[in-house]
């Protein structure tokens, strides 16, 4: 081939000059400067039709992403700022309680179209510093969402500081209110345990649950004890009631969102005025975890951290009634403020499934 052309190479535009496509006679050049050597392969014409196929192809893929289809939902513009979307102060707080399956509730609510979830815990309400940084800070740590999607963050530590529902009542008295509880036996072991992680990569030692959760001196359960006293849900209850009336405030069952997450997930969505988007099919138990897994756009199974369904050291027997008694007060009154019983007092249930 004689003459001088324009190609296109490893997508950048090349100029090929007398003779065959050979690499060594490739040399880099601009398109626009060039526009006299495309007279045979690369005519005003074909340019333009080039050019229009592009840009039809352009608005084709953000016409797909707008109507959310697999190829770029709407989830994957958590970082990108385009137009419709913007940042804005959740609509939803999950409050906790820790350790009773926050993180699953958020990761299965993620996947619902309609929702988009903070990236990480941000402590605003509990913690004194990122407050004094005000709501602008804290519009900062959302994700981007469309108009029609809930913002959802979650910090565990809201629901036991005694500062945070008036603080949250002051930003939104409309916003909905997610409480995960948990068997409080089963959800002060997990803290404790939890703990015993953390003290280890400091390099402290690490005591036997019992020897931390007994009075030395009485042999009784030190109620003062932080994991112990975070599992007073009346305590904490009664607080955030001062503000928020009852049906402000959805209680996910956590022992049920272990055993079978669907229908909490599914009361979750209704509460949220949500349509059903995730279904049933979507959650996956994972057999080698020991929990269900969720599927996403990019996973068959997304699973949970190690960090979270760690296997509970044996506890023994005696320590486990001592914790139940004391509890069994507490538990009492909180299924009296939110007019809903859990199994936790009930023996026969307990008995069952080996608590
Ligand atoms: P354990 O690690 O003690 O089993 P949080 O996210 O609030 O810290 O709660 C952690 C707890 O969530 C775990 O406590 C686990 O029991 C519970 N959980 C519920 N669903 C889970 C899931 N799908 N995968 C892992 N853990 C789950």
């Amino acid at each position: 081939m004689k003459g001088t052309f324009v190609v296109w190479v490893e997508g950048k535009v090349k100029e090929v000059t007398n003779g065959r496509m050979n690499y060594q006679d490739v040399k880099y050049t601009q398109l626009s400067n060039k526009t006299e050597v495309c007279s045979r392969c690369c005519t005003p014409r074909k340019l333009f039709t080039c050019f229009f196929i592009l840009i039809v192809t352009l608005i084709g893929l953000l016409v797909t992403c707008y109507s959310h289809t697999s190829i770029c939902n709407k989830h994957d513009y958590q970082k990108v700022h385009i137009r419709l979307t913007k940042r804005r102060l959740p609509h939803c707080i999950i409050i906790g309680a820790r350790k009773a399956g926050t993180r699953a509730l958020l990761t299965y609510l993620k996947v619902h179209p309609d929702i988009q979830t903070a990236q990480y815990e941000v402590h605003f309400f509990d913690n004194q510093e990122n407050y004094d940084f005000g709501y602008g800070w804290y519009r900062k740590q959302m994700p981007y969402s469309f108009p029609d999607q809930l913002t959802i963050e979650k910090s565990p530590a809201y629901f036991t500081e005694s500062s945070v529902p008036g603080r949250v009542y002051s930003m939104n008295s409309t916003i909905k209110i997610l409480l995960i509880v948990r068997d409080p036996v089963q959800r002060t072991i997990s803290d404790q345990l939890q703990l015993n992680f953390k003290g280890l990569d400091m390099g402290l030692e690490v005591k036997p649950f019992e020897e931390l959760v007994l009075n030395p001196k009485t042999g009784n359960i030190d109620m003062n004890f932080k994991p112990v006293q975070r599992s007073y849900y009346d305590v904490y209850m009664k607080n955030w009631l001062k503000y928020f009336p009852l049906n402000q405030i959805h209680i996910v069952d956590g022992d049920q969102l272990i055993a079978d997450p669907y229908p909490e997930v599914y009361k979750v969505e209704s509460f949220l005025g949500l349509r059903h988007a995730i279904p049933q099919s979507d959650f996956v138990y994972n057999a080698t975890k020991g929990f269900y897994c969720i599927k996403t756009d990019t996973a068959y199974q997304k699973c949970l951290s190690g960090s979270k369904g760690r296997s509970h050291p044996h506890i023994q027997k005696e320590v486990i009634e001592k914790l139940k008694d004391v509890f069994w007060k507490h538990n009492e009154n909180f299924f009296e403020l939110v007019n809903q019983r859990f199994f936790w007092n009930n023996k026969t249930m307990a008995s069952k499934i080996g608590k």
